[in-house]
């Protein structure tokens, strides 16, 4: 018979937990919830797997501490790390996620050498880097979620503001997770009609902005914390995406080598994720406004990487 495939989420907070609960409702696998805090993934897992048969899915969770429970996992989704307080710069952040993720990222290659990891934690680029370098993996096995949360934001702003279903907005976000993240208007469509034919320029333009802040817009909402259910529903897609080799189409972060003239960076960009990770990049054309933000996105991931670098 066989085996279920095996998803461990580390960090059991609100981004881990969530994905958990979006993972193990798919019958994705058996879901482990790794943190470091005592307790709390223990109690998140158990509380989480009593809920199945409510809902009646076939899925085990576990919680635990430990890496050795973690063993031979398909899928590997890294959100453990602290989100910036008051007082705290960027570069503070990216020190004490560095080290955090780091260590999470080879901790979890150790045990699961044949894992895809999906990296959630911020900054997420800068993060990508870490977990690539600290897992010893291939670049197709270490991929980044930012673009799909990023693009549901400005799919779900669009289908309001053009009054449709969001399952017919095609769009992508790309570039770096940040203000400097670029919407692709020009292939942006409702079943294949432009959306410009639905809605006027300067509503448009609103909502490329509002995409670009969406991050800052929750924050401000919720005030102790970040988005959650958004981001978590993006990671587990990108699991899904993996475990079923479904080859879907999907902006995500993965290591450029040239493709969109970017070398040696990771940056949000199309790619197709099937099994093996990131099975390829799409290098698709952009207009000369989009070439321009994706290459201005991209210099400021490098200077992320490069304060990294000095670390
Ligand atoms: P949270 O604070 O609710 O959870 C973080 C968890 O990580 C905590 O339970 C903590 O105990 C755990 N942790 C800390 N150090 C650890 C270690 N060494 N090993 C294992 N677990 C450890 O934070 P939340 O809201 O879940 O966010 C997690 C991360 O995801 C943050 O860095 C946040 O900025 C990022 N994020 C990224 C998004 C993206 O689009 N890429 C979207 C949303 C959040
Ligand atoms: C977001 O975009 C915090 O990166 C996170 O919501």
């Amino acid at each position: 018979m066989p085996r279920r495939f095996k998803i461990t989420v580390i960090g059991a907070g609100n981004v881990g937990a969530t994905a958990a609960h979006w993972a193990a409702a798919r019958e994705l696998g058996d879901v482990v919830l790794l943190d470091i805090a005592e307790g709390i993934p223990q109690g998140k897992g158990l509380d989480l797997y009593e809920a199945s048969p409510v809902y009646g899915f076939d899925s085990r969770i576990t919680g635990t501490n430990d890496y050795a429970d973690s063993a031979d996992s398909d899928v590997v989704i890294i959100t453990a790390g602290l989100a910036r307080k008051p007082g705290m710069s960027r570069d503070d952040l990216l020190a004490k996620n560095a080290g955090i993720v780091g260590g999470c990222a080879k901790s979890a290659a150790e045990k699961s050498p044949n894992a895809v990891i999906v990296v959630v934690s911020n900054p997420l680029d800068a993060m990508c880097h870490v977990a690539l370098k600290a897992s010893g993996f291939p670049k197709n096995r270490v991929v980044g979620m930012a673009g799909i949360l990023d693009t549901a934001r400005y799919r779900a702003f669009l289908a309001e503001a053009a009054n449709v279903s969001v399952k017919d907005i095609q769009a992508m976000v790309l570039g770096g997770h940040g203000d400097t993240m670029v919407p692709i208007v020009s292939t942006t469509n409702v079943s294949g009609v432009p959306i410009t034919t639905l809605i006027p320029q300067d509503k448009l333009d609103a909502i490329v902005e509002r995409t670009r802040k969406g991050g800052i817009e929750i924050v401000n909402h919720l005030k102790t914390g970040s988005a959650y259910y958004a981001p978590s529903a993006g990671a587990v897609q990108m699991a899904e995406a993996i475990l079923k080799d479904q080859r879907r189409v999907l902006p995500c972060t993965a290591l450029c080598e040239g493709e969109f003239g970017i070398k040696g960076l990771y940056v949000g960009v199309p790619v197709i994720l099937g099994k093996n990770g990131v099975e390829t990049i799409i290098d698709m054309p952009l207009d000369d406004q989009e070439k321009k933000d994706l290459a201005n996105s991209a210099a400021a991931v490098q200077g992320l990487v490069d304060t990294l670098a000095k670390l």
